[in-house]
């Protein structure tokens, strides 16, 4: 085969394996129970107090959040590893693509506790973030890792918002929380670091609005 033939091949190939693999990451995402955390969950050995049937609905539409929340940043960093180019920070943003399946797999293991299930908004909402973090990626790294860290931050507040509104003897969720809260900080901080552009005021305003319509629909459904 002349050379150029085989180059052509070998980037074919490397597309095709693209592909599947970006196949399997929906796969894992969108299937309940598919994901598998590399860390085990913070909720450990940890007992629960008693908390009643009301708490326990309570409990679960605000992990069904951030489990939906876990579906748009596994999206996220699809989308931008996608189109971004991001040559020196590809690492440590597949590392932290890691973390967010550990979050996924985590939040979805406490929704089997709670006798919940995932939203069932989860396609159309990895379809948006996907959408968005490709867009943003197609700009610039710049860009695009400014969408990651604004995105984190917001996160972060929810986190820091449902450990104070978990049901008093919901402990098992607070944990995950708590450990997702912290790397979430890290993922925000390593975006900022990577050179990400902090996102102005007006910008951050619109995602807040976005993540409003997410969480008031994926409470109930
Ligand atoms: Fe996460
Ligand atoms: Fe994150």
């Amino acid at each position: 085969m002349p050379h150029s033939d085989a180059i052509s091949a070998q980037r074919h190939h490397s597309r095709a394996d693209q592909l599947i693999h970006q196949f399997d990451t929906v796969l894992r995402t969108l299937v309940p129970h598919a994901a598998q955390p590399s860390r085990p969950s913070p909720a450990g050995n940890i007992h629960d107090e008693a908390i009643s049937d009301q708490e326990r609905q309570h409990a679960a539409g605000l992990m069904r959040i951030n489990h939906t929340g876990e579906v748009c940043a596994q999206a996220l960093y699809q989308g931008q590893g996608f189109t971004a180019r991001l040559p020196e920070t590809r690492t440590q943003m597949e590392l932290a693509a890691q973390e967010e399946i550990d979050h996924l797999a985590w939040c979805d293991a406490r929704l089997v506790e709670l006798d919940a299930n995932t939203s069932l908004l989860n396609p159309l909402f990895y379809m948006t973030s996907f959408a968005l973090g490709a867009a943003a990626g197609a700009i610039n790294d710049k860009v695009s890792l400014g969408f990651v860290a604004a995105t984190e931050e917001l996160v972060g507040e929810h986190l820091s918002k449902h450990q104070q509104t978990l049901p008093e003897g919901d402990q098992r969720s607070r944990a995950v929380l708590r450990q997702m809260e912290i790397d979430e900080a890290h993922h925000e901080q390593w975006a900022l670091e990577a050179g990400g552009h902090r996102f102005p005021g007006p910008l951050k305003s619109a995602m807040r609005l976005m993540s409003k319509v997410m969480t008031a629909s994926v409470y109930r459904v």
